[in-house]
């Protein structure tokens, strides 16, 4: 039973629906996120003002998951560190999605940051998550072309195309396992 979690947009989410994934619970850290509103399935949003730290907000959630039954987590577009309080209570079972060939360009700004330096190649990873900045173990990449007169967007929507397929993919293989 796979737990999402998510920040912005979603499409990594529609993903994993679309793929008839076995998603029980969606979270976000932002109450206006629009990914909340693809899932049918229960939702709930985690503000880190509601909580008295980082570590509280991150318990909270990860106790959250676990009353649906969740096993594996999946980070969508989620966009802030998790701490111990998280991560020790699905070891090995957290993975991201990222839109570069880690451990090239990690962060929040990666598709920017892969324009300004010229790259002539970017890519789509999934990897597990520790509490480093997309710095835990590579489970699957791909290399996406970086084409003349890429904007951020342009690029961007080439590598979740790949995302789309990447990250339903390897989260079927860890579902089976
Ligand atoms: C994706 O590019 C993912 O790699 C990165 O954030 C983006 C999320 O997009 N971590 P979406 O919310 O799934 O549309």
């Amino acid at each position: 039973m796979i737990g999402v979690l998510v920040s912005g947009e979603g499409t990594n989410l529609q993903a994993l629906l679309d793929a008839g994934l076995p998603v029980v619970a969606v979270a976000s850290n932002r109450f206006a996120a629009p990914a909340l509103t693809r899932a049918s399935c229960a939702t709930a949003a985690f503000e880190l003002t509601d909580f008295p730290d980082r570590a509280a907000r991150d318990a909270a959630m990860a106790d959250w998951l676990e009353q649906q039954g969740v096993r594996l987590v999946v980070l969508a577009g989620y966009m802030h560190l998790l701490t111990p309080a998280f991560l020790d209570r699905f070891p090995d079972a957290v993975v991201n999605v990222h839109p570069s060939l880690l451990p090239e360009f990690p962060g929040a700004h990666a598709v920017e940051e892969q324009l300004a330096a010229g790259v002539g190649e970017s890519g789509a990873t999934v990897h597990l998550v520790d509490e480093g900045v997309d710095s835990g173990a590579v489970l699957a990449q791909e290399r996406v072309p970086v084409l003349a007169g890429d904007t951020a967007e342009t690029l961007h929507e080439r590598i979740k195309s790949v995302e789309h397929r990447l990250l339903p993919e390897v989260v079927r293989e860890l579902c089976a396992r």
